[in-house]
């Protein structure tokens, strides 16, 4: 059921008990060992905003050989930093459906945020997960598919963690929504709660996030808003309960900034890491833990226990990521996040006036072969979508139309969308859409150190002794500037970001799908009227996510439609490579083009005005995600999930399903724990040492392990969580690195031909789908439950490159639990032993030539 409670979940486990992080633990806990009880709690707490260089910035423990730890956004690029490339958003890279690309940009940002002295970098971001596609940080994520989203997650991470950063799985979990994520920032008590039934929540929310820890990342972070009313950064049951025991997460667990709501509470609950560090308010001095954890283990409330293992799970975190061994990488940051001057303050939020180099303006770009920019474009280009193509307009010939009567042949690019405007730096983490669309807004955007723009990239691609391009680079054209053109490409786009920064009545939330600043009535004018109506017109879009088309779509004019999410830096070169066909459109929809918001269901609809004084939103439809929703409900969309065109065709054939083991219910029994965590003693240092030492130059508002007096130590009733003391067995569904090692065990291969059948090279991903029998039933002798699933999920994919005639196998492997439903009553994955599994195999959600059974 939704809109309860969570269920308590105590104690927190503790880290250490996997082998493949037995040797980081072992020379943690050599290292925590000799920890005093401050520097513990430095580990843990952030000094507090913008008191360091980084946007996160936590406490070093010096005698114990322990650094400051710095922490920076995000998912596409290293924010406030120079020097640094401006890669696409991971709506962009999921729409390639390449796993070599997501591995090559998370390889790449990785690098650069090793470059400039980040050991912590806040993204991969898969939660928002997208179920309401208007919601304002899909983009920064992947996809509202589960599946696509874990693979393009955990695919990143493993390239981010190649060059030794700790990459972060955020935004755990249901963040689905900007408006009321927080209580402060939009004026209530307190924050939203999503409610989600534990069968959505695993099946869907969490699923990429278990991805994320099978592929070994080093941190979550939790949410700002509650999960059934309990907020996720002190919601035991997500993270001591599903995230440390079910899933195994060995790493650390960190705050969303400010996103913490209590104190002993909170550690109680999981949470490892505290950040930015303040309480309630940015840079205000006041925490939650900080001394307050320094007073709570003195006075004996917070066990000791706890703070070790979080302070281990740190230490750990940075061992097995090897930043111990830094090699020729610096050891802190060599960047300021407030100034772009080379000398600046070093405790920016303290108001301190001490100076240092800050800015070391070291450039992280790669060159030659290496230059990120390459793997940008290559994103960028295969993250475009081609949905319309008639009468083979594109490609388009660089040279023009050489039958053309009229000479030269004429070319007019159209809207705001395809020009500089003001450079794509104009507005604060890029909070306002002007200009060609590159990014969203908000802390997953970064400065842009340049942006190719379509309209310059274009006006390069075309021969210019025999086209003629004209630019009208905004958005209010005249019939005039619409005469005289044989070809009209018209830009338009959407925009939105994190609720922090709204932009016009944008509160980071999309209102409506519908394209902004008239873009609907510009594709129309440009379409009625380009050439005097004789004209053909390409509708070129930039957006976060899922745009309404149906005001034109099929306007007869409008020749071919692109979608070009959020091309980063190199917006117009790949956009240009894949208008003139240098590279096969090879991008595919990775969310459902619904016909109207309406259609994507209840659930998909963003909450603009509270409805409760905790502001309350029932995922009922959560496990009827995007493309779940439309087959379920039998709705036609515009283009499926998955849909996308080439520039040549293909065909599927030999489909074969290769059974490898017997189906059985359940999994085997959880493993035991292969390894002991490690332990230390309780004993409490004397209260003194905690004192500020004599003669400290404290900063302002900075945060501080330190006691002024031991007064302070007083002994508050606390009341400890509901079921604090009542120890919760151990989930059958858990053992290993995202959950118990028997369900990603292999049950079938599945493999099938594809063909290119064209005349020219390109790229066709084949994507797998399965559907669950039908009359499933889970019982036992006290229980009778029907289960009910989606028509069918998206489980496997993969793209391969063919050139004309090519023929290449592509193979599929089901594990346990892509073959299994999460039982709410046996708290487990469970597969249905009898009846038929559909395997479907296909170019998109709705276009699947192959099926077989299982
Ligand atoms: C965002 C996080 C980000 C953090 C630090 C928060 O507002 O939700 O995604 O990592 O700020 O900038």
């Amino acid at each position: 059921a939704t809109g309860g409670e969570s269920p308590p979940w105590y104690p927190s486990p503790h880290g250490g008990t996997l082998e493949t992080w037995a040797h980081s633990y072992q020379k943690a806990q050599v290292m925590v060992q000799n920890m005093s009880l401050l520097e513990k709690v430095n580990v843990t707490t952030g000094v507090g905003w913008s008191m360091g260089l980084c946007v996160g910035n936590t406490g070093p423990a010096i005698d114990a050989g322990f650094p400051s730890l710095c922490l920076q956004d995000g998912p596409l690029g290293i924010r406030f930093a120079d020097q640094i490339t401006a890669f696409p958003a991971g709506l962009t890279t999921a729409a390639t459906w390449n796993r070599t690309l997501f591995q090559e940009r998370g390889y790449a940002v990785g690098k650069e945020a090793r470059g400039k002295g980040v050991n912590v970098l806040l993204g991969p971001s898969m939660g928002p997960l997208g179920i309401a596609p208007a919601g304002g940080r899909n983009w920064e994520g992947f996809s509202p598919d589960p599946v696509l989203s874990g693979i393009a997650a955990a695919d990143t991470i493993k390239g981010i963690q190649r060059t030794g950063v700790m990459a972060t799985a955020k935004h755990f979990v249901l963040n689905e929504q900007e408006h009321f994520r927080q209580g402060r920032e939009w004026v209530l008590p307190d924050a939203i709660s999503s409610n989600i039934d534990d069968r959505a929540l695993h099946e869907v929310f969490v699923w990429p996030f278990a991805e994320s820890i099978r592929a070994d990342v080093a941190s979550v972070m939790c949410s700002y808003q509650m999960v059934n009313n309990s907020y996720a950064c002190g919601n035991s049951k997500l993270l001591n309960g599903i995230l440390k025991d079910e899933l195994g997460f060995q790493g650390f667990v960190q705050s969303d900034w400010l996103a913490q709501r209590s104190g002993i509470t909170s550690a109680l609950a999981g949470l490892d890491m505290s950040m930015p560090g303040d309480g309630y308010a940015w840079a205000d001095g006041d925490a939650f833990w900080g001394k307050q954890l320094t007073i709570a283990i003195l006075n004996g409330t917070m066990p000791m226990d706890r703070l070790n293992d979080m302070v281990t799970r740190i230490v750990a975190a940075w061992y097995q990521l090897g930043q111990d061994e830094p090699g020729d990488n610096p050891t802190s940051p060599n960047f300021s996040s407030w100034t772009n001057e080379e000398y600046g303050h070093l405790y920016e939020g303290s108001g301190d006036k001490q100076m240092g180099k800050v800015n070391h303006f070291v450039n992280v770009q790669g060159s030659g072969d290496e230059a990120h920019s390459n793997t940008a474009r290559r994103v960028a280009a295969e993250g475009t979508v081609l949905v319309k193509n008639e009468y083979g307009i594109l490609p388009l010939n660089p040279q023009g139309v050489l039958s053309a009567s009229r000479k030269p042949y004429r070319v007019g690019v159209f809207g705001e969308d395809a020009g500089p405007g003001k450079g794509p730096n104009a507005c604060p983490d890029r909070g306002c859409n002007q200009g060609t669309l590159a990014s969203g807004w908000g802390s997953g955007a970064v400065e842009f150190p340049y942006l190719v723009t379509p309209y310059d990239a274009l006006k390069e691609s075309f021969n210019a002794s025999k086209v003629e391009v004209q630019g009208f680079l905004t958005n209010e054209i005249t019939d005039k500037d619409l005469e005289n053109h044989d070809l009209c490409l018209v830009f338009v786009n959407s925009d939105s970001g994190e609720g922090y920064l709204k932009w016009g009545d944008i509160r980071g939330d999309r209102n409506d799908l519908y394209l902004q600043k008239y873009g609907d009535e510009l594709v129309q004018k440009v379409a009625n009227n380009c050439g005097q109506d004789k004209g053909d017109t390409v509708v070129v879009i930039h957006a976060v996510g899922p745009v309404v088309l149906e005001d034109w779509i099929e306007h007869p004019r409008v020749k071919a439609v692109v979608l070009a999410h959020l091309p980063g830096e190199e917006s117009g070169n790949a956009l240009s490579d894949v208008l003139f066909g240098r590279v096969d459109a090879s991008g595919r929809l990775p969310y459902t083009i619904g016909k109207s918001l309406e259609d994507y269901g209840e659930s998909a609809q963003v909450l603009y005005f509270p409805n409760a004084v905790v502001p309350q939103v029932n995922f009922t439809d959560g496990l009827y995600i995007d493309y779940r929703y439309f087959d379920k409900h039998d709705i036609t969309p515009r283009y499926e999930f998955g849909f996308g065109l080439s520039y040549t065709t293909f065909e599927l054939s030999g489909l074969l399903i290769s059974p490898v083991r017997d189906r059985s219910m359940l999994p085997a029994p959880r493993p035991q724990e292969p390894v002991q965590a490690p332990t230390y003693s309780d004993e409490k240092p004397d209260a003194k040492s905690a004192l500020f030492p004599p003669g400290f130059r404290k900063l302002r508002k900075y945060i501080y392990p330190y006691l002024s007096d031991l007064s302070e130590i007083k002994q508050d009733y606390f009341e400890y969580p509901k079921d604090y003391h009542k120890k919760q067995p151990p989930s059958p569904a858990g053992g290993g690195l995202g959950g118990n090692p028997s369900l990603y065990e292999t049950f079938v291969i599945v493999t099938a031909n594809v063909t290119n059948t064209g005349n020219r090279t390109g790229q066709e991903v084949v994507q797998l789908y399965v559907s669950f029998p039908d009359n499933v039933v889970d019982s036992d002798d006290k229980f009778r439950d029907t289960i009910e699933f989606p028509v069918r999920v998206l489980r496997a994919f993969d793209k391969v490159e063919l050139d004309p005639g090519e023929t290449k196998k592509v193979e599929f492997l089901l594990t346990r639990k892509d073959l299994s439903f999460w039982s709410t009553r046996r708290q487990n994955w469970v597969m249905p032993v009898d009846g038929v599994f559909g395997i479907q195999v296909g170019r998109s959600s709705r276009d699947l030539p192959l099926r077989g059974e299982y």
